[in-house]
């Protein structure tokens, strides 16, 4: 049988840095809705690594006194360090100083070409390298040098000595630049873009971050510059081979070239179009308008969709290696838990939204959500079948075995127990469903979180601690804990793509040995509706412990 295909990409990172916590975010998502993809039954693609052919980077390596080669292959192997370290199941990384990534560029760059939507124009601008973008007044603010304040640009300041132009990301004054340069004729898709968002009502997610793109879309869209005269060993454009192509003209084909030439040797254009590009609200223009009119000049299918991530402050500043408050994501895993990084990431705040990253926040919400929560439970289940009498092992009987008449009194308690849940657990199940497909994590963990709370609420009513002193309740005990088990198994198993590392040792320490495998063998669907023998043979150590904050 033919599976369902899905195509995820992250943004390829720049190399003048090594991603900070505001990077692994994006990956960060892009690996826990990949993972759920895949053990759905579809056969997932996910690329990501490193964008190289920026000025950034020529001016880091110039400033590290290295030759740009050695400096970037210094960098690509630090960033892999990084989603390596995070446990990122990427299956393809692209430099973009690959020879394969050249070539294919090349092609599209003559092909636009040739259909006449690249053209040669002489133009003065101001061009921001923090960006790597051309810039206009409106998208700078002024600085009075004096005082230190920023303020919008506009007719009526007089401008002084004291007065500068600064691009209000990077804070630095953009260079004014005066090229021969090729163009991108971006002004001839106007409609073509708004027919797309218009038959396309969700190619942009959240719906805030699409409205944005439109409102900029209203304005005229003016072509845009694709090469740059600088730089030598950036890609040549073709047909003039003095020019070199303009960073996002040749960054944005890398979700191409992962499909031409994959990593792995046969061709991957299966999976063109993209089902989900992931890019953070900054950069979502070049995605959202750009790129959908790259790909119609060089006649290629438009991805499905843009999900737009906010941005993440530290302190409410912004997150940078000068400011001394960038967080390294790996560090930050090892010191606490990859887990409560995700956690914290994933369900403090809606993807679009712009968060200020707090240590102690993310201690709490791993401290009551995970620790509490979940482990407690758990543990409660653990402990207390531990203390059921059997032989070594305990044993929880399946549900059909209440079916028994030996356990006809268990039948009447507990499969009405089981039943009456049963609507709360499917309808748990169908709306997380429906969440992860709108890549809405946070209503997926948050509505897992209110099951679990449902779920020791449900152990505080039956009390089993209390059951299990009375010496005739031996078999409701076993079939309550039963029941908490098999619920808890349900949601492991949804929360499998955001937690695997930790889900999987839970499955194991319930003696389902092979879920991790059944669950890479994309077997979610089968394993929802299983109702396995849970053993218990000890006491387990805690998976999730607390942190003090
Ligand atoms: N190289 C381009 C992307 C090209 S994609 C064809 C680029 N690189 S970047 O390294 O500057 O940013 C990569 C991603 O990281 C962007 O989506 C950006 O929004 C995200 N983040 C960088 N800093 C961030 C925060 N402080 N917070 C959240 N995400 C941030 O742009």
């Amino acid at each position: 049988m033919k599976r369902d295909k899905f195509f995820i990409t992250t943004p390829i990172y720049y190399t003048n840095g090594i991603p900070h916590i505001g990077h692994s975010y994006s990956s960060i998502i892009a690996d826990s809705i990949a993972r759920y993809q895949k053990i759905t039954g579809k056969k997932v693609k996910f690329s990501t690594w490193v964008d190289e052919n920026s000025q950034k980077a020529v001016l880091k390596a110039e400033e590290q006194g290295m030759e740009i080669m050695p400096y970037l292959d210094m960098m690509a192997s630090k960033h892999k360090a990084v989603w390596d370290g995070l446990g990122i199941e990427y299956t393809d990384f692209i430099r973009t100083t690959e020879d394969k990534h050249h070539k294919f560029v090349r092609e599209v760059l003559q092909t636009s070409y040739d259909n006449g939507d690249i053209y040669e124009w002489v133009y003065e601008w101001m061009y921001c390298v923090g960006c790597e973008a051309f810039k206009k007044d409106e998208d700078l603010v002024y600085l009075n040098k004096t005082t230190n304040k920023t303020f919008p640009v506009s007719k009526d300041i007089v401008i002084s000595e004291n007065i500068i132009k600064i691009c209000p990301d990077h804070l630095t004054e953009p260079q004014i630049l005066k090229e021969k340069n090729y163009f991108f004729r971006l002004s001839k898709y106007q409609t073509y873009i708004e027919d797309l968002y218009k038959k396309n009502p969700e190619f942009v997610v959240p719906n805030d971050r699409f409205n944005e793109v439109k409102a900029f879309l209203e304005r005229w869209l003016e072509d845009f510059s694709i090469s740059r005269e600088t730089n030598k060993f950036w890609i040549k454009l073709p047909f003039d081979e003095t020019q070199v192509a303009y960073v996002w003209y040749d960054a944005l084909f890398n979700y191409l070239t992962v499909c031409k030439y994959p990593n792995n040797w046969w061709d991957d254009m299966d999976f063109w179009p993209a089902d989900l590009h992931i890019v953070g609200k900054e950069i979502i223009r070049f995605h959202a308008i750009f790129w959908p009119a790259m790909l119609k000049s060089v006649w290629y299918e438009l991805p499905a969709q843009i999900l737009t991530t906010g941005f993440l402050t530290v302190n409410w500043q912004k997150i940078s290696k000068s400011l001394g408050n960038a967080i390294d994501p790996v560090e930050f895993s090892q010191k606490y838990s990859k887990d409560l990084l995700t956690l914290y990431l994933l369900s403090s705040f809606n993807i679009g939204q712009d968060w200020d990253f707090d240590e102690k926040q993310a201690i709490l919400t791993y401290n009551a959500k995970l620790a509490n929560n979940l482990w407690n439970l758990v543990n409660r289940v653990v402990v207390l079948s531990l203390k059921l009498p059997a032989e070594s092992w305990k044993l929880f009987w399946k549900v059909d075995h209440f079916l028994t008449d030996d356990n006809l009194l268990s039948i009447d308690q507990d499969l009405v127990g089981f039943l009456k849940w049963k609507p709360t657990i499917l309808d748990y199940l169908e709306k997380f469903q429906v969440n992860i497909n709108k890549y809405d994590l946070k209503s997926c963990l948050d509505i897992t979180f209110s099951f679990l709370d449902k779920l020791n609420k449900f152990a505080d009513i039956k009390q089993p601690w209390q059951m299990i002193k009375g010496d005739d309740k031996q078999d409701e005990t076993r079939n309550v804990l039963y029941t908490l088990a098999e619920w808890l198994r349900i949601v492991w198993l949804a929360l499998y793509p955001f937690f695997p590392v930790k889900m999987d040792m839970m499955f194991v320490k319930l003696w389902l040995l092979d879920y991790k495998e059944r669950l890479e063998n994309w077997e979610f669907e089968k394993l929802l509706v299983e109702f396995p023998t849970f053993f218990i043979k000890e006491k387990w150590e805690n998976l999730f412990s607390r942190f003090d904050v």
